[in-house]
């Protein structure tokens, strides 16, 4: 993935995912392990230069962003004018072909359209984040962003109940 780091188990099933459809020969990989420094300047140079109301619905504020676990990565359409904030991942072709298998390697779309008041973040169809098997499945299946699903695992305290997923 070039100068883009991620956590090596998630680089891992994520250069498998890529592999297997072929991904990287039209997707880039655009940002994916950030440092606070680095999360401070991309939210420092938005507030510039598109303002707070932007800022606030893409950039997650500098300590808070998940892109400092390497647990996420954004991932776009190769073309001349990427976008580094919101880059292209459309729900056609070959990013729709990523979607289709995300689940399946451990990745949830982390910020959908109708989800922006449970995650805070408004839609970011090319931010995928790592959660594991079997919880990406799960989630996709239940349709539940990782706040809703730690909600949800935690009616789940061990011994108490069960809960069967096949
Ligand atoms: N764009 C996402 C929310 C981040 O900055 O972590
Ligand atoms: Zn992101």
């Amino acid at each position: 993935m070039g100068n883009v780091l991620m956590e090596r188990r998630a680089a891992a099933l994520l250069n498998k995912l890529m592999e297997n459809i072929n991904g990287w020969s039209c997707i880039a990989p655009v940002s994916g392990w950030r440092s606070e420094q680095e999360q401070r300047d991309i939210w420092n140079n938005s507030m510039r230069e598109s303002g707070g109301v932007f800022t606030r619905q893409y950039v997650a504020v500098p300590g808070c962003s998940e892109h400092q676990t390497g647990l996420a990565i954004d991932l776009g359409l190769y073309s001349s004018e990427m976008d580094f904030i919101r880059p292209e991942f459309p729900n056609t072709g070959i990013c729709q072909m990523f979607r289709r298998h995300a689940a399946k390697y451990g990745f949830v779309e982390r910020y959908p359209a109708d989800k922006d008041c449970v995650t805070g973040i408004a839609h970011e169809p090319w931010h995928f984040r790592y959660v594991g098997a079997p919880h990406a499945e799960i989630m996709e299946k239940l349709g539940l962003v990782l706040e809703e699903y730690h909600i949800m695992l935690k009616n789940y305290v061990y011994g108490t109940r069960t809960f069967k997923y096949d």
